[in-house]
């Protein structure tokens, strides 16, 4: 225990030196421009290693509630969120967890960059992050990513996964979205955006992906997207969230995926519509 204490207090130490960056790994990155994307898609490869590698800074992620990327003992409450989850989505063999919640600014960003980065510690599992809120992107800046391509250009397969996603940890992968996308609910809707999910299980093999979310009440792409997943993690605010809404957002998430759990957050709105 203390001496994984001070593995990750080096690592810190390290990464505060070193401060943020993105490096290509330029095996990977030759290989990845090679890639063909008309060939026949192939089931027995393994791609995660293409991902180009992006250096997150420690206190930036502290500055963005993260956390549950240091040594787990500052995170107990998300630590215990995590092994629900889990052990939750183990037990039924779920492997996509979409984190909505019923209005903005309720944490569903924070709370899944915390779920995210807490599995990670898990070192034999993969997770990938996305960015399904399209009207409101937050995580590029809360992460301090490097400029991508973003969710909507993957979905849409205007690029291919490799130059949206990003490895901030050996097994954990991040596509956030820069800007805001106009035709979100379409494309969430889109049975391509569903065909390069499937493709990005196939060819990068994460084991989890959670998705973040728009809000259930903000318009339709948060439900739309709900078909994609396997389970719904529901944040609510615990100063602005009604029992109605709650209600609500209940009836409709179980109407179209499984209900992970309901995580009660403490936080106060931002200031930014959608
Ligand atoms: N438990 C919390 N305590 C304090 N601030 C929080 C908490 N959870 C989230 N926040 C902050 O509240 C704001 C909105 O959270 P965010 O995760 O972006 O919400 P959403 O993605 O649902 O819009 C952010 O500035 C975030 O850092
Ligand atoms: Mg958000």
């Amino acid at each position: 225990m203390a001496f994984e204490r001070m593995q990750s207090a080096l690592a810190r130490a390290r990464a505060m030196r070193e401060g943020p960056g993105f490096r290509v790994d330029p095996e990977a990155a030759a290989e990845a421009e090679t890639v063909d994307d008309d060939r026949p898609f192939e089931s027995d490869t393994d791609k995660w290693d293409e991902f180009p590698v992006a250096d997150l800074h420690p206190r930036l992620l502290a500055q963005s509630r993260v956390v549950t990327a240091g040594s787990g003992d500052e995170a107990p409450a998300f630590d215990v969120l995590r092994t629900k989850v889990f052990q939750e989505m183990r037990a039924h063999g779920w492997k996509r967890i979409a984190i909505t919640s019923p209005d903005k600014g309720c944490g569903k960003s924070t709370v899944a960059m915390n779920l995210a980065f807490g599995l990670s510690r898990q070192k034999e599992i993969r997770t990938l992050l996305a960015e399904v809120d399209l009207r409101r992107p937050s995580l590029a800046r809360a992460l301090n990513l490097p400029p991508r391509a973003g969710m909507a250009a993957m979905l849409s397969r205007e690029v291919r996964p490799v130059q949206a996603i990003l490895r901030v940890r050996d097994n954990l992968a991040v596509v956030a979205n820069r800007s805001r996308s106009p035709l979100s609910a379409e494309l969430l809707h889109s049975p391509v955006a569903a065909e390069v999910l499937r493709e990005i299980e196939v060819r990068y093999r994460p084991d989890f992906m959670v998705f973040d979310l728009p809000p259930v009440m903000s318009g339709d792409d948060a439900l739309a997207f709900l078909g994609n997943v396997d389970c719904a993690l529901l944040v609510a605010s615990a100063e602005r969230t009604t029992t109605a809404q709650l209600e609500t957002c209940l009836r409709d998430i179980k109407a179209r995926t499984a209900l992970a759990g309901v995580v009660l957050n403490r936080c106060r709105g931002g200031s930014a519509g959608y």
